[in-house]
């Protein structure tokens, strides 16, 4: 049998401000609109994560979900109900886009997912908003 791709949807809430302290406040509104506020402003983000493999003959899995929930959850964690900014230490030197917050998802979800292979991240910003990401080989 051939790979599969099973996708699996994660919500989580955070909030985040875009801005660049060597750019004037009218430059940062001018680039980054809403997200540029004093205090930031929160998002609803929808998590999809694709893992990609062949089924186990034994199980018939290409991963156990169980497996796949408490991988995604204990990364998770780190930024629900979080300023991304503010109380995580991965957006010191970089403006949490979703963009950006995609390849950090993506390496600490890798980092937990022992023995699958992740093939997407797609993250929803608003529901007529997403990013994907595929890892920095693709
Ligand atoms: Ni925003």
């Amino acid at each position: 049998m051939g790979n599969v791709l099973i996708s699996r949807r994660f919500d989580f809430s955070s909030s985040h401000r875009y801005y660049r302290d060597e750019w004037s406040e009218e430059e940062n509104r001018r680039v980054f609109g809403l997200c540029a506020l004093p205090n930031g402003h929160g998002h609803n983000y929808t998590l999809e994560v694709a893992v990609w493999g062949a089924p186990d003959p034994t199980t018939g899995m290409v991963i156990n979900l169980v497996d796949l929930q408490a991988a995604v959850e204990v990364v998770l964690e780190q930024f629900d109900h979080k300023h991304l900014n503010l109380d995580t230490p991965y957006f010191a030197d970089r403006i949490p886009t979703s963009e950006n917050l995609a390849a950090v998802l993506w390496d600490l979800i890798g980092e937990e997912l022992v023995g699958a292979t992740l093939n997407r991240l797609r993250l929803y910003e608003t529901d007529d908003l997403y990013v994907e990401y595929f890892g920095e080989s693709a």
